[in-house]
């Protein structure tokens, strides 16, 4: 990182490298959600049409929206609140403003809850917990597990890291661990595809994730497609417009948010190769829900040999992928209480972390003590799923449109066009993304939104 002078801003530590740029920003869009939610959410919505559309919404939505986050980001040097009082925008858009930060604290609560998850599969596979367990006999282990208190041990655990890493800044944090351990996690997923497809019935599991079904296309099908490519590409909530306030002006963000996208997509789709196989070879229902890899996976290990090792270093790694992406949504929420409250960033962290905590001990009870407790609107769900459902499907796709309409209407061209092409004047590509986040991206996402309710 160094430090810069920026339009609108005072210093700011900047990024220092291609690769940390995207280290970074991968390493926030790479995480539970490629492989524990999309698995789980393609298997609910029936495989191959839900990739399909979730491809799709990556492609028109996802790259515009991204390539909008970095362009806002880097022209003001501010957070998602702040860059609407940089660029002098009407207070009503304070809102959006609002919305990301109440986003990020909710996914950051269920987050950690599924992350602590990670840390009691990576001891158990340690200790061997898991060899030669029977396919109902992990069933029950996770069954046990989420409904006791050990969950929320590991939740207070995985947030304390979290406040450890991020009280320190970005640049010690974030830059570091991302540039090393992104890539184990892809080679680690690649060796774990590769022992998937050797099993028996890989060729059904295949045929479930892309084999389309379009008759199975309804509308919690295409809602449920479009959320998910929000979440996995932290976007909607201002994740990324914080991320590229880091970036300096020699970024070429069209080509950082077309990288950011096609890497995070193909990890889901990795992690689909991964699971969907095991899912048929041995029985498992792809309909299972949040719980799908946490049973699936441990079969998979248990037909290795040196199962248990394999084990422990890939939910090691999956608990470094959830990290780098927690610490991207605390990042959000900190900036914001630095820049607009005045906070000290070490106070703007324990607080951060201190609701994050209250909200995530209440997800991490819904399998357990609050089990049956509904909460009103979207199908009476528990806390866990309705802040799961809530903020993928609705708050982040909301954000997506308000902000597609901000950049692409509100936001001056010239300044749009100097983020894009590096001069006032647009080019083809700047006048593709403008007109994608003027019409299309609000059009769909209205539709979508319209013929769900
Ligand atoms: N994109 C992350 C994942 O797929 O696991 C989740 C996420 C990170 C959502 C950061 C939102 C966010 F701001």
């Amino acid at each position: 990182m160094s430090k810069s002078n920026t339009e609108t801003g005072g210093p700011r530590p900047l990024f220092t490298t291609r690769l940390g740029v995207i280290a970074t920003t991968v390493g926030s869009a790479v995480g539970l959600g490629n492989i524990w939610r999309f698995p789980y959410e393609a298997g609910v919505h029936g495989g191959g049409a839900f990739m399909m559309l979730y491809i799709a919404f990556i492609i028109i939505l996802g790259i515009p929206l991204i390539t909008a986050e970095y362009a806002l980001g880097r022209a003001t040097h501010r957070g998602i609140f702040g860059v609407f009082r940089a660029l002098k925008a009407h207070r009503a858009w304070n809102a959006l403003g609002y919305m990301g930060v109440l986003s990020a604290m909710l996914i950051l609560s269920f987050y950690s809850v599924v992350a602590g998850w990670t840390l009691e599969y990576f001891f158990g596979a340690v200790g061997g917990a898991y060899t030669d367990v029977s396919r109902e006999g992990l069933h029950t282990v996770f069954g046990e597990f989420t409904s006791g208190w050990r969950p929320l041990m590991w939740t207070v655990l995985f947030l304390v890291v979290n406040y450890l890493i991020i009280s320190r800044g970005v640049a010690r944090g974030i830059e570091r661990i991302s540039n090393v351990l992104m890539p184990l996690l892809f080679a680690l997923i690649i060796i774990f595809c590769v022992n998937s497809l050797m099993l028996p019935d890989a060729a059904a599991g295949l045929t479930f994730l892309f084999k389309p079904d379009f008759s199975s296309l309804t509308a919690p099908v295409v809602i449920g497609a479009m959320g998910q490519a929000f979440f996995s590409l932290s976007l909607g909530l201002g994740c990324m417009l914080t991320y590229a306030s880091y970036f300096n002006e020699r970024t070429d963000i069209v080509k950082s948010a077309t990288t950011t996208a096609a890497l995070d997509t193909l990890i889901a789709v990795l992690a689909g190769v991964l699971i969907f196989p095991a899912v048929f070879s041995f029985g498992y229902s792809p309909e299972a829900g949040p719980k799908l890899v946490f049973e699936v996976l441990p079969a998979i290990f248990n037909e290795m040999t040196g199962g248990s090792v394999w084990a422990s270093l890939f939910f090691f790694t999956l608990f470094i992928a959830s990290l780098t992406s927690t610490i991207s949504m605390c990042e959000i929420v900190v900036v914001f209480l630095c820049e607009e409250k005045k906070m000290k960033r070490r106070s703007a962290c324990a607080v951060t972390i201190a609701v994050a905590l209250v909200l995530g001990l209440l997800c991490a009870m819904s399998f357990g003590y609050f089990t049956g407790v509904e909460l009103p609107l979207i199908g009476h769900p528990d806390f866990f799923s309705w802040f799961d459902y809530g903020t993928s499907n609705i708050l982040l796709p909301l954000g997506g449109m308000l902000t597609s309409v901000f950049a692409g209407r509100v936001l001056d061209r010239k300044v749009f066009n100097r983020q894009i092409t590096g001069s006032e004047r647009p080019s083809a590509l700047s006048r593709l993304i403008g007109f994608s986040l003027r019409y299309i991206c609000p059009a769909l996402i209205a539709v979508i939104f319209i013929v769900n309710l």
